[in-house]
C-alpha cells in the first residue's frame, strides 16, 4: 500500500501525546535538515510550547546553517535556541583520526550538550529525526555495523532522557512527503541529506577549524555549481553532492612555485534510498568548471581536485 503522509502524521501526533503525556517537556536537536525539521514540526504539533528546539553549532555545519535554520523555524513559529559549541567539539576531537572514534566522540558530546539544554528546559524526552537507513546501517539485528550513524551510535546508556524517534521506520522520500504535508518550506524538504556529524565525516584525518573551513567552502561551491548546472538542464540534480577534504598532499605548481597541498574530492551520487548509489554523470565541461573554481578559490589550501566515481557498494556515500 502506498505511504500516506496524512495518516502517518495523525497516528504519530497521537502517539507522541500518549508517550510524553500532558505534563512533561521535550527537547529536540534541530540541524536544519529535512529529518530533524520534520521531527521537530511533528513533535511541535503534538506538544506545542513544551517542545524546546535546539540548534547545536558543532563547528561542523555548512555555510550560514545556523542563520538559515533560525529563519525557517521563525517561519514555522517554533522557538529555536542556537547553542555555539564548536570549541568543545574541537577540543574533544584533538588528535583523533579514526572515523568510528570521531563519530563516537561527536555523538557523545552532542548528548552532553543536550543534557545541559534539557536540564535548563526541564525536559524528560529527547526527540530525534532518526530514519530507517540510519539504524539499519548502524548494525541493528544481524547486519554488520557499517558506520555508527550519529543519530544512533554514541548514545550513552544513561543519558537521562527518554528517546522518541517518530520517523524511525521511514525512508528519505517518505520523510519528504511528511515534511511537505506538515508545511515545511520546500527549501528544507527539497534539500539534499546532510549527515548528523556534519562536515566532520567529510574532513578526513584530524579535525581543525581551518581544515573544516576548507571543506565548508568547497561544499558550498559544489552545491552552488551543481544546483546551477541542474537548474540550466545540463544534468539531473543528484541525490547528494558535496566535497571531501583528504589529508593527502600532492605536488603541484602554482605560479612559478612548487606546491605541496591537500586534496579536495567532489562526490555526487544518484540513488533511491541511500542503500545503494551511483556516481552522477556530469558533462566534462561542467566538471572542468567546477574543478577550476574550487582549485582557484581555495588555492592557498589545496592544489588538487578529484571526482569520486565509486558506486555504493563498495563505497559508502560519505567518506567516513
Ligand atoms: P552512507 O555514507 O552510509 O550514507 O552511504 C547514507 C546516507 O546517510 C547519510 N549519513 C548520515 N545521516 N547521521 C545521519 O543522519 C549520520 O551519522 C550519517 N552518516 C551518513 C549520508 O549523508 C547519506 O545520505
Amino acid at each position: 500500500m502506498a505511504f500516506n503522509p496524512r495518516k502517518f502524521i495523525g497516528e504519530q501526533t497521537s502517539k507522541i501525546k500518549e508517550t510524553v503525556g500532558s505534563e512533561a517537556n521535550a527537547v529536540i536537536g534541530a540541524s536544519g535538515g529535512v529529518d530533524s525539521t520534520t521531527a521537530a514540526v511533528l513533535a511541535h504539533r503534538a506538544l506545542g510550547a513544551k517542545l524546546h528546539a535546539v540548534f547545536v553549532d558543532t563547528g561542523f555545519m555548512r555555510e550560514r546553517e545556523a542563520e538559515n535554520t533560525a529563519a525557517v523555524f521563525r517561519e514555522l513559529d517554533i522557538k529555536l535556541e542556537v547553542v555555539r559549541a564548536g570549541d568543545e567539539f574541537f577540543a574533544a576531537l584533538k588528535g583523533v583520526t579514526e572515523p568510528e572514534a570521531k563519530r563516537k566522540i561527536i555523538g557523545e558530546r552532542f548528548i552532553r550538550v543536550f543534557e545541559r539544554e534539557a536540564k535548563r528546559s526541564h525536559a524528560e524526552f529527547l526527540f530525534q529525526g532518526t530514519i530507517a537507513p540510519d539504524w539499519i546501517e548502524s548494525g541493528a539485528g544481524t547486519r554488520d555495523r557499517i558506520k555508527s550513524h550519529h543519530n544512533v551510535g554514541g548514545l550513552p546508556e544513561k543519558m537521562g532522557l527518554r528517546l522518541v524517534e517518530p520517523l524511525r521506520d521511514l525512508y528519505k522520500d517518505e520523510v519528504r512527503l511528511v515534511a511537505r504535508e506538515l508545511g515545511v518550506p520546500p527549501a528544507i524538504f527539497n534539500r539534499q541529506p546532510f549527515p548528523g556529524p556534519g562536515l566532520a565525516v567529510r574532513v578526513l584525518g584530524e579535525l581543525s577549524p581551518e581544515r573544516v573551513a576548507v571543506c565548508r567552502r568547497a561544499c558550498a561551491i559544489a552545491e552552488e555549481e551543481i544546483e546551477a548546472g541542474a537548474g540550466r538542464g545540463e544534468f539531473e540534480r543528484p541525490w547528494q553532492y558535496f566535497a571531501v577534504l583528504l589529508p593527502v598532499r600532492s605536488v603541484g605548481v602554482q605560479g612559478d612555485a612548487r606546491s605541496y597541498k591537500e586534496t579536495v574530492v567532489v562526490r555526487a551520487v544518484s540513488c533511491a534510498d541511500a542503500m545503494t548509489a551511483q556516481p552522477s554523470r556530469f558533462p566534462p565541461e561542467f566538471l572542468e568548471r567546477l574543478s577550476a573554481r574550487i582549485a582557484n578559490e581555495l588555492k592557498d589550501k589545496i592544489n588538487r581536485v578529484v571526482f569520486d566515481c565509486t558506486f555504493k557498494p563498495p563505497g559508502t556515500i560519505e567518506w567516513e
